[in-house]
């Protein structure tokens, strides 16, 4: 049975409750984090909480207590002992009345921890005609008001891909439902800048700083043209790209996409918090 850290202890999971008034599920008033484990260890955790932080902020909610939520998610990893884990930190506006206004009662916290597959090294993807909104208020955070990725993704599995990528209002390129984009462009490797409204993602960051990739903006367009393509997540680390809704790319794992990947493992597994 999962056990579950449910504002201040672990619960079983079929005894795991927030209120149904809980603004997190009348409203999608929340935010959250996926973290990967790997035998019991979080990867990049401390980038994980501080971006927590920045959502909290983004949505007017109170600072999470880091500490609070190290101290759950250790309990959490040693309650549920699995080889590589989806360790999912939720933290919601809380008990609120029926609209949007947020009520008093103060946040809620919720962590909880699944075993995950490892991904495929490479994997097809649709685009979506939906956009991105780089002006909006949500911009950049990770809330739970996700739902437009649930339609995508949802868009993405019918056609057999696994991940669909947005245009921002633009026509630029964004990101995926749950991950970053990269693009090879002869020999060199570009991703959108946080500008164009995507999130900016823990294992993005990472590659660029451990690939020397290039912020750019693009057109939507790009990904007619570019040699390679690969996405960055938390879970799916670096993956490759094999097709964009009917264009096959290049058999196999071009080079560039080869070496970031490499790159990222050895880097990912010689510091388990960069
Ligand atoms: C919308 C979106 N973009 C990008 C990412 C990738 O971010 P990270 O590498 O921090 O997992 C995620 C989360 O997984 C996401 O939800």
């Amino acid at each position: 049975m999962m056990r579950i850290w449910v504002n201040g202890g672990l619960r079983d999971a079929g005894d795991a409750r927030l209120s149904v008034l809980d603004h997190g599920l009348t409203v999608g008033d929340g935010i959250f984090e996926t973290v990967r484990t790997s035998e019991g260890r979080p990867f990049a955790l401390t980038r994980h909480l501080d971006r927590l932080t920045r959502s909290a902020r983004g949505l007017g909610l109170a600072d999470p207590d880091h500490d609070e939520i190290r101290r759950a998610a250790a309990a959490v990893i040693e309650a549920n002992p699995v080889a590589l884990g989806r360790l999912r930190i939720t933290y919601t506006g809380g008990l609120s009345p029926l609209g949007s206004d947020r009520g008093q009662d103060g946040p809620s916290l919720v962590v909880a921890l699944d075993g995950v597959h490892r991904r495929p090294d490479s994997t097809a993807v649709i685009t979506v005609p939906w956009t991105r909104n780089e002006r909006g208020a949500l911009a950049g955070l990770k809330t739970t008001s996700y739902a437009e990725n649930v339609v995508a993704l949802a868009r993405a599995r019918e056609r057999g891909a696994s991940e669909a990528l947005f245009p921002n209002t633009a026509d630029r390129l964004c990101e995926g439902t749950g991950s970053n984009v990269f693009v090879v462009l002869d020999g060199r490797v570009h991703t959108p800048p946080v500008a164009s409204g995507c999130l900016a993602g823990i294992t993005r960051a990472l590659t660029v700083e451990w690939t020397g990739a290039e912020e750019t903006d693009l057109p939507m367009d790009v990904l007619a043209e570019a040699d390679e393509v690969f996405l960055t997540s938390t879970l799916r680390d670096v993956q490759a790209v094999h097709r964009i809704d009917d264009r096959e790319l290049t058999p196999g794992i071009g080079p560039v996409t080869a070496k970031a990947m490499r790159v990222f493992d050895e880097r990912a597994g010689d510091d388990l918090d960069p």
